[in-house]
């Protein structure tokens, strides 16, 4: 499959603001899950999300290149990776955090555009809460590893949004939270952007009440 979208893509880099242990659930979204107003996949309530505040690449052919911030999600199979760090208010301690990524397709994209083709495997990792990707970040000095559990691989394809993870969100409240996504079979970059339908990744915040 190959797609040339515009719009704007965040990509999977999953930050897990999930906690350790205390997963609360995975799922991919389905069709009942686009928003009838928009047609996009997937909702960011106003005010209840955030997007990553720092995007950085990492590759396992160049282990020692810094990469510095980024705009962009870019995937390579079984080379590049991206890293997506999200910052937690502490204020947000006692919600639900979700991490979720929202997969419009081109056509439902106006300011961003992306290129994707292959198979769609991606692997996501979360690293320590407060271990924060930056300047320094390499593929031979990545954030410190953190304790949650494995995530399933989860297939991605346009036109869907994906639930990466679930949990509370005091696990990262109040620092950072980020992750890696990877692929061992697509090409993939996309310009993360929540400007008409949003592209990428999120974490969403909710509340039982
Ligand atoms: C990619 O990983 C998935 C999930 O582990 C696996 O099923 C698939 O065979 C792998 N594809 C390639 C090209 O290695
Ligand atoms: C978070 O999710 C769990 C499991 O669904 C639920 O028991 C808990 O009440 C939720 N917390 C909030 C603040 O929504």
């Amino acid at each position: 499959m190959h797609l040339s979208l515009c719009t704007t893509l965040t990509l999977l880099g999953a930050v897990a603001t999930a906690l350790p242990g205390e997963l609360i659930s995975k799922r991919a979204l389905t069709p009942q899950d686009i928003n009838p107003r928009t047609g996009c996949p997937g909702y960011l309530p106003a005010g209840e999300f955030e997007f990553p505040h720092y995007i950085t690449q990492v590759s396992k052919s160049e282990p020692d290149r810094s990469w510095g911030p980024q705009y962009f999600g870019v995937f390579t199979p079984n080379d590049v990776a991206s890293i997506f760090s999200f910052d937690v208010p502490a204020s947000r301690a006692g919600a639900n955090c979700t991490l979720e990524f929202l997969f419009p397709r081109q056509e439902q994209l106006v300011t961003s555009s992306y290129e994707y083709s292959g198979g769609g495997s991606f692997f996501f990792t979360g690293f320590n809460p407060g271990s924060c990707p930056g300047p320094q970040t390499t593929w031979n000095n990545l954030p410190a590893p953190g304790p949650f559990p494995p995530f399933p691989p989860v297939h991605m394809e346009p036109g869907n949004a994906y639930v990466i993870d679930i949990g509370p969100c005091w696990v990262g409240a109040g620092t950072c939270v980020a992750g890696m996504t990877s692929t061992n079979d697509s090409n993939f970059r996309f310009f993360q952007d929540f400007n008409d339908c949003p592209i990428g990744i999120y974490t969403t915040y909710s509340y039982l009440t």
